[in-house]
Formats: structure tokens, sequence, C-alpha cells
């Protein structure tokens, strides 16, 4: 379902994905849509391989080295087309105007140079700073993002530095050149919750401070709770919900949604129950059930009417609902929603 947003910084639309198999080509991202405003913070969550990351390395032209291919959709960054943008110019605009923080923050770093040079070298590259000025400012960098005595440690190679001190490097090199998007996925997976809630504060400030936006992709509602402004929810490649994160812990849509609030820790303790998971395992590209894709797993399941044609993305006043039987299931999902949100975090 394709919908604009005239105010939007990155409004995706109707994007597909595909990467080969044995089978031919899978679809991994479907029809997906959503845009970031500008001074906004988007959540994507979703479980595993439900097309989370591959979205936005579509979004930015990294699929296609990786073997894969994006069939259709566009994607407008201010108002530009990067869908089947050349390499030079997108280059320009990734580490950029786009910030990235990538899912597996040891393999971003490179063990033979320091911290410093490392973040130097983004600033040399995109602002073609001289050396000594893109030093002063990787130093800076690295004192934003609170890295104790930035000056000495700029002189240390990450094997010196802890899991949470390198996901602030990581920060410090997206943010380096004042991107107007930072692209985070999941950056605080890795790390144990006392380190991630100073990274998700850290996030906080920095986009409060600086203006940009960020689009943040996480499996956890947790995180969810304490970040976003507005969420999507992915579910086998595709949207099945979008709304504002009060809305989508009140009164959730999607009986997937609605099963990953049953979940949380924080909702089983408000309700006195131990967290349910949400039976079965994920749909996976090369057998998507027919009709939702969420059917096999899902409580509110009617046969026919959820297991036969695709079921639509709807839109009503609080967002978008990819489910047949959601406007009858309104009033029983609102029941598995949090009533203060606060209580999530
Ligand atoms: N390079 C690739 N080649 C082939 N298939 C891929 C490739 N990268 C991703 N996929 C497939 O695309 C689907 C979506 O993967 P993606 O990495 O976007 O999931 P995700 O939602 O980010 O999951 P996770 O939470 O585990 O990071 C998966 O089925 C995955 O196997
Ligand atoms: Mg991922």
């Amino acid at each position: 379902m394709a919908f604009t947003n005239d105010a939007a910084l990155l409004e995706v639309n109707d994007l597909v994905v595909q990467f080969p198999s044995p089978n031919g080509w899978l679809t991994v991202v479907d029809k997906v849509s959503f845009s970031v405003g500008r001074n906004d913070i988007v959540c994507v969550v979703g479980e595993s391989g439900s097309g989370k990351s591959v979205t936005m390395q579509a979004a930015v032209g990294l699929v296609q080295p990786k073997g894969g291919r994006v069939t259709s959709g566009s994607v407008h960054f201010e108002g530009q087309e990067l869908i089947g943008m050349g390499n030079r110019q997108l280059n320009r605009i990734r580490g950029n105007a786009i910030g990235f923080i990538f899912q597996e923050p040891m393999s971003s770093l490179n063990p033979a140079y320091t911290v410093g040079e490392q973040i130097a070298e983004v600033v040399r590259r995109h602002r073609g700073a001289s050396r000594r000025d893109a030093w002063k400012r990787a130093v800076e960098m690295l004192d934003r993002v609170n890295i104790a005595s930035a000056a000495s440690r700029a002189h240390d190679y990450p094997h010196q530095f802890s899991g949470g001190m390198r996901q602030r490097v990581m920060i410090a090199m997206a943010i380096a050149c004042d991107p107007k998007l930072l692209i985070a996925d999941e950056p605080t997976t890795s790390l144990d919750v006392t380190i991630q809630s100073l990274i998700l504060e850290l996030i906080r400030e920095l986009q409060r401070e600086s203006g940009m936006s960020v689009l943040f992709i996480t499996h956890d509602l947790g995180v969810v709770a304490d970040i976003a402004r507005s969420v999507v929810v992915m579910y086998g490649a595709q949207v099945v919900e979008s709304a504002s994160v009060e809305d989508l812990f009140r009164a959730p849509k999607h009986p997937y949604t609605g099963g990953l609030l049953e979940a949380m820790p924080q909702v089983a303790l408000e309700r006195g129950h131990d967290p349910v998971a949400i039976p079965g395992t994920v749909a996976q590209a090369h057998a998507w059930p027919s009709g939702c894709r969420f059917n096999p797993r899902c409580v509110f399941r009617q046969d026919g009417v959820c297991t036969t044609a695709p079921i639509v993305l709807s839109r009503d006043d609080h967002g978008l609902v990819r489910c047949a039987r959601s406007s009858e299931l309104r009033g029983v999902l609102a029941g598995m929603g949090i009533r203060q949100l606060g209580s999530a975090a």
C-alpha cells in the first residue's frame, strides 16, 4: 500500500527485495512501506528473519553487493529517489547524510586501526577534512559519546575497549558527519541490560540535541517502549501494523503485535502471570502460508477469512494494520495492551 507524507525525511514505498535460492528468487521484503519524519524516532520491530535488516540495506543500495535485488518500489530521501541511484552518488549519501550502525559491531570496526583513526577516516572521506582536523573531530566525537579521556583513548585499538565502549565508537563514527538520518540496526542487542539502557539514553540525547531522525531496528518491544515515537511491525517480510508508540502499546491492532506484548516480561508482571511466547516459528520466505502469513500461529485465526486470499494493509484513524479480523478484534486486542507505557520501559 502506497502512502505519501510530504514532510517525511525518508519515505519507503512498496519496496520489494529478493534473494536467489535453489528454488528461484525468494521475496524477503514484500511491498514494505513506511516513512520517517524530520526530528522523528521510528522503530522497526519483528522476529528474526522478518526482513528488518534487508529493508534498510535495500533502501541504501546495500543488497546488490550481497547478491540480492530490488525488484520494485521506491525510497525517497529528502525527495531524492535512492533506488537505482549510482554507487558514486549513494556513497556520498551513506555515512554522510545517512549514518549507520550495523548489527555486528565487531565486524564493523577494523582491529588493525585505532578507534581515532577509524572515526577520522570517515570525516576525511566525506568532508575532505585535513588529517589534523579529522583527528580533532574524532576526539570531539569520542567525547560526545561519553568516552572518558577521549584524547588519549583515541589512540587505543578496538580490542582495548569493552563491548559498550565499542558500540559508542560505532555511534561516534555514524554521527561524525552530522547525518540527517541515523539508521541503527539492533545496536544494543549484544549488550547487557544496564549498558543497553545507557546506549539508548545516549542515542535519545544525541537525537534531541541534533534534531536528526533515527530509524531504529530491534526485536525487543522493551527497547521500542524506551525510544520510539512511532513503530512499524514486520512479520514474514511484510508490514503488519504501524502506529504511534502510545497506540501500539495501549491498543495493538494485529494479533502478532498482541502476541509480542504478551511475551514481554513487563506485561506479564503487570498482569501477574508468566510471559507467554507466541507459539510456532516464524514463517519462511520459501513457504509462506496462504492468506495471512501469521495465521498458523494466530489464536484468532478463522478458516477461510484468514487462510485463503492475501490480506491487505488497511488504514484507520490510528495507523495501518494487515488483519482480516482487525475491526472485530479491536476490543479484544486492546485488552492485551499496556495501560501505562512507562511500565514497559
Ligand atoms: N545475503 C543474503 N542472502 C540470502 N538471503 C538473505 C541474505 N540476507 C538476508 N537474507 C534472508 O532475508 C530474510 C530477512 O533477513 P533479515 O536479515 O532482514 O532479517 P531480520 O529481520 O533483520 O532478522 P534478525 O532479527 O535476525 O536480524 C531472511 O530469510 C534471510 O535469510
Ligand atoms: Mg537483522
